[in-house]
């Protein structure tokens, strides 16, 4: 894991941003794998940003969204569906026929099938971005699921239904199920490059970052990963023991020449 501290949140947007944009210049056909939640919203910006102003180009990425809740209308406006148009979509040049959201309104189990074979065909997910939730969960793999878990229906824990209620008039709102990429669907992306930021996020970055692996937090998983970044904030690394070796790795790492 490449671990790389920056001071705030703006910093984390147009870092990340970066690493996107220059995948999409390498690889124009990129498959992305996108993250719902307030966090990546900064970078959604950066990257629109780049979009109008220097002419990043979307015109052949094609994108796949970690998760969708169950029983929301995709026009619902705290649907997924809709945060993603709202906030990136419609606002660069990606062909709708390339943007992939699980539909929380099918029937699962095909869904869920129909879904990863979608992921299959388009060649796999090259750069996944990930954010954490409070529980240490990676898209919906709540506490529990399994470090292999496929695509799949997940009941959300009551902590996630109150994180989230935040975007809804009311608690009882928040839907209690969504459709999510399973821990084990996400671990065969190319890439995976995780953000975080705040002191909301400290517990969940230390254990997914230096705790055991564990089904317990979900995003511990990616220490398994061959070619992850996790992208945070001073706030969000405050509790990692080996802070200063990540800063010293990063330092050193900007001297070498090849
Ligand atoms: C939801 C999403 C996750 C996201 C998490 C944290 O549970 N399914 O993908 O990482 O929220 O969201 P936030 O960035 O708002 O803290």
């Amino acid at each position: 894991m490449e671990i790389i501290i920056k001071s705030d949140y703006s910093e984390i947007s147009s870092d990340s941003a970066m690493i996107v944009a220059n995948q999409i210049k390498t690889k124009p056909n990129t498959v992305l794998g996108l993250a719902t939640g307030s966090t990546p919203l900064g970078l959604y910006k950066e990257l629109i940003q780049l979009h109008l102003n220097e002419g990043l180009d979307f015109s052949n990425v094609i994108t796949f969204n970690l998760d969708e809740y169950v029983g929301l209308s995709n026009d619902h406006p705290q649907s997924y569906n809709v945060f993603m148009r709202d906030n990136l979509f419609s606002k660069i040049n990606i062909k709708k026929e390339n943007i992939h959201i699980p539909n929380g309104n099918a029937p699962h189990d095909k869904e869920c099938e129909r879904y990863e074979s979608l992921i299959i065909r388009s060649g796999g997910i090259d750069l996944q971005i990930l954010g954490i939730g409070s529980d240490g969960h990676i898209a919906f793999n709540e506490p529990s699921s399994s470090l292999g878990s496929r695509t799949r229906l997940k009941t959300l824990t009551q902590e996630t239904v109150k994180d989230n209620a935040r975007f809804f008039d009311n608690i009882s709102d928040v839907p209690r199920f969504a459709i999510t990429m399973g821990v084990g669907t996400i671990m065969e992306a190319k890439k995976i490059l995780l953000i975080a930021s705040g002191v909301s996020k400290t517990t969940p970055i230390r254990k997914a970052i230096e705790g055991p692996i564990s089904s317990m937090c979900s995003a511990s998983a990616i220490q398994m990963h061959p070619k992850t970044i996790v992208m945070v904030d001073e706030a969000a690394a405050k509790d990692l023991k080996e802070k200063d070796y990540y800063k010293w790795v990063y330092n050193n790492k900007k001297t070498l020449k090849n």
